[in-house]
């Protein structure tokens, strides 16, 4: 992969069994940045100032004005942090379910004391907290001072819905966010040190085996990109997907239900992000044959709805193989 900034090298990137094309990267202002983002595609957008407030947000300044709030934050005995719903844990169905990562809540002192004291073999952390009032007055001017003319402007263009959240990231190097896919459009602003993103488009679903809709892991693939299952996961070795390394200053657009891996690459730094989340906007005409991610659409209603008049989601799978199989297969 091109290594234009320097800020990183290839060694760096973890080992993938896949390979991927480039993520074009546009200056903000070039038209093409528009073009992909209304044809649902990512790209890399350099220059803005979308969260260059918040370059300033180092673990010291971080430590002394984020205020004495609590923070979410993910403990993980390995590098990954694959992504579970609380609430479809809890189900009776899931009983047998163990979170792979615990979910704390820890002051911000603590949790960058932990940071600066890790050492190879210890537990990992990730921080993952929507930004908030419980911020200090610093955090908020700085957030206020983030580049909201050019989000709104991506939203009205693009006819996305509300923004419904700001997520502030602060993660090790080498910590891994798996495979999965987010139900929003999302602007993934880069403050400090590079991450390395991987994306696929929503028609790569039959390729990366998401967990049923029920599970706590719903939206996350079920390959493990270190060590894939063929056995189980054949088709994995034909996803198509694209890659880049964003570093500061860089916002990538992950469209809605675009798969992505995201890794904080090793042997680098401590990474911030902040995420811009916007719902989608509304169908407008639908044209057929259907998109991709109008596909995935279909699909999570149908098990929603099985799920909703069967109940029991051990009951799902003979009823689809009962549908399908010599119907609809040769
Ligand atoms: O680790 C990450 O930065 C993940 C972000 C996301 O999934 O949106
Ligand atoms: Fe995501």
């Amino acid at each position: 992969m091109a290594n234009d900034n320097k800020g990183w090298d290839p060694s760096q990137l973890r080992k993938c069994d896949l390979e991927f094309e480039e993520i074009p990267r546009f200056v903000y202002n070039d038209p093409r940045v528009d073009e992909f983002i209304s044809e649902n595609k990512p790209v890399v957008i350099l220059g803005s100032k979308l969260a260059k407030a918040a370059e300033k947000w180092t673990l010291d300044y971080l430590e002394k004005n984020m205020g004495n709030g609590d923070f979410t934050v993910f403990l993980s005995k390995n590098h990954k942090f694959k992504y579970y719903d609380d609430k479809k844990s809890m189900l009776k169905s899931n009983s047998d379910f163990i979170p792979p990562t615990k979910k704390l809540d820890m002051k911000l002192p603590e949790f960058i004391k932990r940071l600066r004291e890790w050492k190879k073999g210890d537990d990992r952390l990730y921080l993952q907290q929507g930004l908030n009032n419980t911020v200090g007055p610093a955090i908020v001017h700085d957030f206020l001072n983030f580049d909201w003319n050019f989000c709104t402007s991506k939203q009205s263009k693009h006819n996305w819905g509300p923004l419904t959240s700001n997520l502030l990231l602060i993660g090790m190097e080498g910590n891994v966010t798996p495979c999965h896919y987010d139900e929003q459009q999302n602007l993934f602003a880069q403050v400090h040190g590079y991450k390395r993103c991987i994306l696929f488009p929503p028609d790569q679903f039959d390729c990366l085996y998401p967990h049923p809709v029920h599970h706590p892991h719903d939206r996350q693939s079920m390959v493990d990109f270190d060590k894939p299952d063929y056995s189980r996961f054949p088709k994995f070795r034909e996803a198509r997907g694209c890659e880049t390394v964003i570093g500061p200053g860089e916002v990538l657009y992950i469209p809605m239900y675009w798969w992505h891996h995201i890794e904080s690459l090793m042997r680098g730094s401590y990474t911030v992000t902040v995420n811009f989340w916007y719902k989608g906007g509304p169908n407008g005409t639908v044209t057929y044959p259907l998109k991709g991610h109008q596909k995935v659409a279909v699909m999570r209603n149908v098990e929603k709805m099985l799920l909703d008049v069967l109940q029991d989601p051990k009951e799902i799978p003979p009823l689809l193989r009962a549908m399908v199989l010599g119907r609809y297969t040769e």
